[in-house]
């Protein structure tokens, strides 16, 4: 049998509310598996509905009653909600439902997690705590209490009482439901404080189960750091007396603006230098600061609908990516975050799955929680402030807080900011928010009589529902270079609105070698007819970071395409420019990792695929590890000395400086354990004092001998912690042999600490061989067999997690037909599972296209 197509949701036919809401109450009376949640909720007729229709969401309850005015009263339930008749005029409605915690292995709504209660309501949650409008629009202010046994309790807001056996809390912001939030546990507290700079007392908290009391240090002072920033440079203040965030083991996504009590992802918070790597510190800063940011852009100022996500998730993106400019390199951040851009989101846009920043229909929002809505729509307030430069960016920004403090917006809402500021008209740039697809850019160039052309050529792909697409607003940095390596004109911004478009650069004695695209000032795929002698005469000369790491990959990657298509071997021209850099003393550290790093195996099937071949995993994987052997033999006489200089004395700090130099050392340490047999290596993984140091060395190991000893010494030592047991999970299947990869992986999820449930846990594993291209892909199909199998059991248990997975097999058309068969086969049996969930239906319907 197959599942029924469930029922779409249209952008197009947003209507408001019938009704306001002036107050909500609501009690909580904890117990594993019969809480009872009581609301009274003063509702008032909408004088922008014509509509008097009393529906409230409500899933999963256990109505025990239900009342208006003081009466009781028998409304119509289904399985989606309740409806009443009711006045024409204010009135209150009273309900007292029973939910279940232990039970709810879904994780949204009030759930259990390692003994604690807590809540996760984005997107639609809070339907599953009790019968409310739980939509974005609908506002209100919420006073909490909570009766439970545990030693903390914790609602949104303000505290009111605190007492034996109870709580009360008053959020005197009006919200929308999704930011609703409570947590009750036996958890210890890392307490600090902070003054805001109108001279407030914030109270600040991070709540662990005890024995992470030690990990909490550096995100308390992630969050100091959040805090001033968005004060210097948003303008923005805190507004409550107190912010609480709370680590949860078991949680769908990274983390939850909440309220006043931000809900993590344990990984996404907890940290200490023996636990975590130099990557999860500069993760866990960014979303400390991502999840603060949202106070302001997120529950301030919400969104009227879901359709516009991207209001607040792209503006949030941007803003953290910003934060970690300022308190990192800038040069390097804008690096890493288009490598993770062109990882998910061009991947994604360039697929099945691909979907505007703004969608205009949905069946399961959960879906669309994407790199498109949150990377691409960064992305676009990227594009926005560059074209109408950083002044106006400021005030349009103060006009957008100004004007919508308080409202439930939308991009129209966005974008009129803009337009009042500086006069703009931005329908074409809208173009960004409703049209899918990366826009490809072709280059041509042209010189005589000191004159150089650029003529850039744009065009976007058909995208699922989109065949026609218009020419977009592209802001394209260039700057020019003299053959000598000197740069003639320093960056200035091309605004490319027509399809086809020519700039003009005069009075230049010699045709000069442009830089296009710096910073990576538009999200599209640059094309552009270009030698290796270029390439690395920019990898040498260029002023602009972005565009001089660009070259070295763009090397790199041509030659690796090359040595897949045409049997080429790898030329010295790559070396060479690549040996350069790497010697290179006077370069940050950081950035020569990343100019060693290689393209990712995905990066190079998209790109193989793209220029009409079939990608082949396994001589894929084949090619890398010879270029990394090619690297390291070339540069054998300089790694030993590099590993030495990296090295730092004195106790672990995460801060960018010593992380770039461990992240150089390390990648000299994958080539170096390609010659010595893993000494180095070995005497690495016995030294290490910290997680980062420790995983470099296990990673290089696992690729020589599978490093069995090392696994067995890490368990042992690390059996007790969760999230650094998630990384031996990880890593074993992340870098198995293409061909132990499946079995590994089947090995792993028959171990004891396997938990499946645990989407940490789950992902990590799974995950790990998804991400293992050789592995995953093998040619008999067991890799795709063993990923279906999985998903179909977490499915009935957590349909976010496994939709959100499902997304590995998105690629499958770039495949053989012997794969392109095998996955389809995986996908339709997904399918006819008996009652598959709506977000895994919605997921692998739309996959297979
Ligand atoms: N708003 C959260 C964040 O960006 C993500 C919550 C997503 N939740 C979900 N169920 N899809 O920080
Ligand atoms: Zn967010």
């Amino acid at each position: 049998m197959t599942n029924e197509a469930p029922q779409k949701i249209y952008l197009a036919e947003y209507k408001p509310f019938p009704f306001l809401i002036d107050g909500v109450e609501l009690n909580f009376d904890l117990a594993p598996r019969a809480t009872r949640v009581k609301s009274k909720i003063n509702f008032r007729p909408n004088p922008d509905s014509d509509s008097r229709e009393f529906f409230l969401h409500g899933e999963n309850l256990k109505l025990i009653s239900a009342k208006i005015d003081g009466k009781e009263i028998s409304p119509e339930v289904t399985d989606l909600g309740l409806t009443a008749d009711v006045p024409n005029a204010p009135f209150v409605f009273e309900a007292e439902v029973e939910i279940s915690p232990e039970t709810n292995t879904a994780l949204e709504g009030l759930y259990m997690s390692g003994g604690m209660y807590c809540t996760q309501c984005e997107a639609e949650g809070f339907r599953k705590i009790t019968y409310y409008p739980d939509r974005p629009d609908v506002m209100a202010t919420f006073k909490v209490r909570i009766q439970g046994s545990e030693s903390v309790l914790l609602s949104n807001g303000n505290p009111v009482e605190q007492g034996e056996g109870f709580a009360e809390w008053h959020d005197p912001w009006p919200k929308p439901a999704y930011l609703f939030a409570l947590v009750a546990g036996n958890l210890v507290a890392h307490p600090d404080s902070f003054t805001t700079k109108s001279g407030k007392e914030v109270e600040l908290n991070i709540y662990v189960r005890p024995g992470d009391e030690g990990k909490c240090a550096f995100g308390m002072e992630a969050l100091k750091r959040s805090m001033t920033w968005d004060e210097e440079v948003y303008g923005r203040e805190y507004d409550l007396d107190i912010f609480n965030i709370v680590a949860v083991d078991d949680f769908n996504m990274g983390a939850m603006e909440n309220k006043g009590l931000n809900i993590f992802n344990s990984s996404c918070v907890l940290a200490s230098p023996e636990t975590a790597t130099d990557a999860n510190f500069e993760r866990i800063e960014g979303i400390i600061a991502h999840e603060y940011f949202h106070n302001w852009t997120g529950n301030r100022i919400t969104c009227r609908d879901w359709f516009q996500l991207c209001l607040k998730e792209g503006l949030t993106v941007f803003r953290d990516q910003q934060f970690t400019s300022d308190m990192r390199s800038r040069a390097v951040k804008r690096i890493d975050d288009v490598i993770t851009l062109r990882a998910r989101q061009f991947r994604e846009d360039n697929g099945p799955l691909a979907h505007p920043v703004r969608p205009e229909s949905f069946v399961e929002i959960n879906n669309f929680y994407t790199a498109t809505v949150y990377d691409k729509g960064a992305e676009i307030i990227g594009m926005l402030k560059r074209l109408v430069g950083d002044e106006n960016y400021k005030r349009a920004l103060s006009l957008y807080f100004e004007r919508h403090d308080g409202e439930a917006a939308t991009i129209e809402d966005w974008l009129k900011v803009f337009e009042d500021t500086t006069g703009r008209d931005l329908s074409q740039f809208a173009l960004w928010y409703s049209q899918a697809g990366t826009p490809r850019l072709k280059v041509s160039e042209a010189f005589e009589d000191g004159t150089y052309i650029l003529t850039f050529k744009q065009e976007t792909p058909p995208t699922p529902g989109q065949s026609e697409k218009d020419p977009r607003v592209i802001p394209i940095a260039v700057g020019l270079l003299n053959p000598n390596g000197d740069e003639v004109r320093e960056t200035c911004v091309l605004e490319m609105t027509e399809e086809e478009q020519s700039f003009r650069f005069s009075g230049l004695a010699a045709k000069p070698i442009p830089s296009i695209l710096r910073e990576f000032s538009a999200p599209v795929i640059l094309e552009r007819e270009t030698t290796n002698a270029e390439r690395a005469f920019l990898l040498a000369h260029d002023t602009d970071p972005f565009n001089k790491w660009e070259a070295g990959r763009a090397l790199a990657k041509d030659t690796i395409t090359r040595m897949l298509t045409e049997d080429r071997t790898v030329g010295s021209d790559l070396l060479d420019a690549i040996s350069k850099v790497r010697r290179d003393d006077s370069l940050d550290p950081a950035f020569r990792a990343l100019v060693l790093a290689l393209p990712s195996a995905d990066d190079i099937a998209q790109t193989l695929f793209d220029a009409g071949h079939t990608p082949d995993p396994s001589r894929i994987h084949t090619a890398l590890e010879t270029v990394a052997l090619s690297y390291a033999t070339h540069l054998q006489d300089v790694l030993p000395k590099i590993y030495a200089d990296m090295h730092i004395d004195g106790p672990y700090s995460p801060d960018a400086e010593p992380a770039g130099k461990r992240a150089l050392q390390g990648a000299v340490l994958s080539l170096l354990s390609r010659l010595d047999g893993g000494n180095q290596a070995r005497a690495q993984f016995a030294a290490a004092d910290n997680m980062t140091q420790q995983l470099q060395a296990l990673a290089c190991l696992l690729r020589i001998d599978r490093g069995r000893e090392q696994l067995a010494a890490f368990e042992e030592q690390w059996k007790d912690d969760r999230l650094v047991m998630d990384k031996w999970f990880n890593l074993q299947t992340a870098l198995a042999a293409p061909e132990a990869a499946v079995q590994t992986t089947e090995a792993l999820t028959k171990h004891a600490a396997f938990d499946w449930k645990n989407p940490n846990r789950f992902r990590a594993t799974l995950g790990g061989l998804t991400g293992n291209m050789a592995g995953f892909h093998s040619p008999d199909g067991s890799g795709y067999r063993l990923v279906a199998d999985w998903l179909i059991k977490l499915d009935a248990a957590n349909p976010q997690t496994t939709a959100r997975m499902s997304t590995c097999f998105d690629s499958w058309r770039r495949y053989d037909a012997d794969r392109q068969a095998l996955i389809k086969a995986e996908l339709t049996r997904i399918l006819e599972t008996p009652k598959l969930s709506r977000d895994t239906t919605e997921m692998v319907t739309r996959i297979l296209g």
